[in-house]
């Protein structure tokens, strides 16, 4: 409650002297504010993930309150990016999307800028706060030079681990794939106490899981300037045999892992039944929540990786976009400039540990008081494993989960798994080469 009124404590008065102050055009967007008739309300919407919190809620009555002409509707989607992402593909397609803004995982922008379903944002603020954002971010709203999206928060794949039981034995964080199977296999009491747990789902959630583990295996997946795929190397079996065995043969995460998505990790290592986690950084102000068993237990470190490699986390991260053919562009600009400010960041960093997109915030004595862990996440965005940013994407990362899930589960050997990974990838890669001569 006490945090909920830090965000409240903020009048509409001074949101629009920061504001000002700030030099944002926010107010009108670019152009006059667009009303309804006299007495009515524009109404906005966008199609949101599930709210865990109820923070994103509030965040919007909030907006609501302060903008008496606009009424921003939170529809409440999957939680699956995936599938939040063919929601808005089967929407924009049919030519009548209910949706005036896009709430864009990282990996969309390059389809939907490319589809033209995307205002282009780059003039809408002056430069110099576009640089206010995290570079990774920023870099991942731009397709082609141009910006389509504002950075709401970021993102970036970590390790977290009990700290209680690691210190009662003596351990210190593992680096490495080997140190890590060796301290779960030690500390692990299957089943109230699995060693490790991820995202063994087939969905978006796997593809990062095994980029990172690929990464830090030193092989790639799509390498977006040579568009070399990576997947039959010998690295990809190493990393994909790993995963495997993580299951099968040194048998540290339940089976049911194949099933998991962020959610299923975060409360089984919340309800302290595992020793280790791969999950976003939200799930670290989650697990230190009054009511979490493992409150204070909890320590955060960088992915682990091959000997002799760097560790790396998938780069991730949300942000708003506007649906080019919406009739209310200022009016969802007014709720994006909102929802992506400083204090709006924060409230969602304190309420769910979203990770805010901006420099400052990095900074910001309050917010690191209370979330020291912030800097090791800082120091994580310095090393990120990024997903091809083709407009392709979707379908390069559907290929990769069918086949790596495949292999997970035990239906098809990993090699053979990679092998039709790698065909389906090269072919799909080639197309688009062939659609687009000289990109
Ligand atoms: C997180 C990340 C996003 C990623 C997704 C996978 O939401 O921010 O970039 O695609 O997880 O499940």
């Amino acid at each position: 409650m006490k945090l909920r009124t830090f965000f409240y404590g903020m009048g509409i008065g001074a949101l629009v002297i920061a504001a000002a102050a700030m030099g944002w055009t926010f107010l009108a967007g670019p152009g006059a504010r667009e009303g309804g008739r006299a007495g009515q309300k524009v109404v906005i919407s966008a199609l949101m993930h599930v709210d865990i919190t109820g923070a994103w809620h509030e965040l919007v009555a909030r907006f609501n309150e302060e903008n008496p002409d606009v009424e921003m509707h939170y529809i409440e989607g999957p939680w699956s990016t995936d599938t939040r992402e063919a929601l808005y593909t089967t929407s924009f397609l049919a030519g009548e999307s209910p949706y005036d803004m896009v709430f864009m995982d990282v990996i969309w922008v390059p389809k939907f800028a490319a589809a033209g379903w995307l205002e282009d944002l780059t003039d809408w603020l002056p430069p110099e706060q576009w640089k206010e954002f995290l570079p990774g971010d920023l870099e991942g709203s731009k397709h082609q030079g141009r910006i389509y999206r504002v950075p709401m928060y970021s993102d970036v794949g970590m390790l977290f681990y009990r700290r209680d039981l690691l210190e009662a034995a003596g351990l210190e964080p593992p680096t490495t794939w080997q140190d890590l199977i060796v301290m779960a296999q030690k500390l692990q009491k299957p089943p109230q106490l699995w060693g490790y747990v991820w995202q063994g789902k087939q969905y978006e959630g796997l593809s990062c899981n095994l980029l990172e583990v690929l990464q830090g295996f030193g092989g790639s997946w799509v390498d977006p300037v040579t568009q070399e795929v990576g997947l039959d190397q010998p690295e990809a079996a190493a990393a994909l045999q790993l995963m495997h065995d993580l299951i099968h043969k040194h048998k540290i995460s339940p089976p049911g892992v194949t099933t998991y998505q962020e959610e299923e990790a975060r409360q089984i290592f919340q309800s302290g039944n595992a020793v280790f986690q791969r999950n976003w950084p939200y799930a670290w102000v989650l697990a230190h929540q009054e009511q979490s068993p493992v409150k204070g237990k909890v320590g955060m470190a960088p992915m682990v990786s091959q000997k002799g490699q760097d560790g790396s986390g998938a780069q991730g991260g949300s942000g708003f976009g506007i649906y080019k053919y919406s009739k209310h562009k200022r009016a969802a600009w007014r709720f994006i400039v909102f929802a992506t400010s400083s204090r709006a960041q924060k409230f969602l960093h304190l309420q769910e540990g979203r990770i805010p997109t901006r420099h400052a915030l990095f900074r910001d004595p309050d917010l690191l008081e209370k979330s020291p862990h912030l800097s090791t996440v800082y120091q994580a965005f310095q090393n990120t494993a990024l997903r091809p940013p083709l407009p392709n994407y979707a379908q390069l990362s559907d290929i990769v989960q069918r086949h790596a899930s495949a292999a997970l589960t035990g239906k098809v050997p990993v090699r053979e798994a990679l092998r039709r990974a790698s065909a389906e990838t090269g072919y799909v890669v080639a197309r688009a080469a062939e659609a687009k001569p000289g990109q």
